[in-house]
């Protein structure tokens, strides 16, 4: 990776990683034949597909970007620890499986670079739904005979929460009322999957989530929204490098704040009929960020707003909300000549105009990728090893970035 001169073009923005895997999730609550289009070429699909298979699925490509997933009978509700470790994700599963089989067996998923990852609120919403667990031998042995509709109160609007409760109330019998639940785009995704599916949901998108059980579903196609998180790492490419892009497909209604926040950093950003048209000066300014539950700022768009600020004009402060630790990436960013002090949940960034380039290790698939953007204002070659977690969630990022006009390759 080299910097080079502003970025132009056009570049697609693919299927929401964060919603997709939720959608295979969901796949398990009825039998039959499914679609997924707009499905991004990640290694998350894949393990989540190498999930379903291993419960007894059958999970194929089925041309660009779609996904044909066949839910026989005889599923096995189980989720080995391998893939759980892999991808802490797979817990999504335990909501639907009990709702539809009466028992799960999910591995204990362990912490990550994140910090510790709690699934306190998922096993309390469930057992609210009549839910009983065991925990033995790494794994959390779920059972259900019926699931019944409850009122859950999340102490904090946790995505994966949501959506564990949600897929379980699908088939409970009554009312479920979530409140204080997560409004992320992804939520209103799968809703509207479920909805399909036949499910019965007033609310999703809103802090309130009503769910009338149904009896059964049954499979459907559908098509995967686009990934904000994508789309947001090209605007800040574009924030860094300088230049005008179109982001195809992008939906700037997913993405209010992360507009308004670079607007105040200097740049221009407007839907389009084909996505999201963006153009940054050669320098943009900083401002403070702080990362809150959607509608706020996303902890995900953290490592590259934090990358944004090293290279803008001025200070900005950077608080994190969400999670603990997730700041590793910015030793790497300092060791390629960022100014950056942490203090507890806040980083200071002093921006400077360039950049160092230099050999980094990514942690994970956001900070690998705002390593990468940064490398654009980084005078040099700078080489980005474990480079395989940018392949967890973003789909050919090499080959979108050079069609832009960066000056990057893979090894
Ligand atoms: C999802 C996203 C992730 C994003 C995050 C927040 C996926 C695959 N991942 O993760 O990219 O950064 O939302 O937008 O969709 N918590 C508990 N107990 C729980 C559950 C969560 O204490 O039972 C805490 C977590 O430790 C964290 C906070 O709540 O501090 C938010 O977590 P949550 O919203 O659940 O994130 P995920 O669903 O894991």
């Amino acid at each position: 990776m080299r910097p080079g001169g502003p970025l132009e073009g056009s570049v697609p923005i693919s299927g929401a990683k964060n919603s997709v895997l939720k959608l295979m999730a969901a796949t398990t609550l009825a039998e039959g034949g499914y679609v997924l289009h707009n499905v991004p070429r990640i290694l998350d699909v894949d393990w989540m597909g190498d999930l379903l298979t291993s419960m007894g699925m059958v999970v194929t490509p089925a041309g660009e970007g779609s996904l044909h997933i066949d839910h026989r009978p005889d599923l096995r509700p189980e989720a080995p620890y391998e893939l759980v470790e892999r991808m802490r994700a797979s817990i999504v599963v335990m909501g639907p499986l009990l709702a539809r089989y009466g028992r799960a067996r999910v591995a204990m998923p362990g912490g990550d670079d994140f910090g510790p990852r709690p699934i306190d609120m998922h096993l309390r919403a469930l057992e609210d739904l009549g839910a009983t667990f065991e925990v033995a031998h790494g794994y959390i042995e779920a059972r259900a005979d019926h699931l019944v509709g409850a009122r859950l109160l999340l102490e904090f609007p946790s995505v994966g929460a949501t959506e564990n409760a949600l897929m379980a109330a699908v088939l409970a019998k009554g009312t479920t009322v979530i409140d204080n639940a997560a409004r992320e785009p992804e939520i209103a995704d799968l809703a509207a999957f479920l909805t399909r599916m036949g499910a019965q949901i007033e609310g999703a998108g809103s802090p309130t989530i009503t769910i009338e059980g149904v009896d059964e579903l049954n499979p459907v196609e559908h098509t995967v929204i686009p990934d904000r998180i994508e789309a947001a790492t090209f605007l800040a490419a574009v924030g860094i490098a300088g230049g005008e892009v179109t982001l195809q497909g992008a939906r700037a209604d997913h993405m209010d704040m992360l507009i308004q926040k670079l607007g105040e950093m200097g740049m221009r950003i407007s839907p389009d009929t084909d996505g999201i048209w963006a153009f940054a000066p050669r320098r943009l300014r900083s401002a403070d960020v702080s990362t809150l539950p959607y509608p706020g700022l996303a902890t995900d768009y953290k490592p590259l707003l934090v990358a944004l600020l090293a290279t803008a004009d001025g200070v900005g402060i950077v608080t994190e909300n969400l999670f603990s630790g997730r700041f590793r990436y910015i030793d790497e960013l300092v060791r390629m000549g960022a100014d950056i002090r942490t203090e507890g949940h806040h980083a200071v960034v002093r921006g400077r105009p360039l950049l160092s380039g230099a050999p980094v290790r990514a942690p994970d698939i956001r900070a690998g990728a705002a390593l990468v953007v940064a490398a654009l204002k980084a005078e040099g070659e700078t080489e980005v090893f474990d480079a395989h977690h940018i392949d967890r969630g973003y789909d050919r990022f090499v080959d979108k970035l050079r069609s832009l006009g960066a000056d990057v390759s893979s090894a």
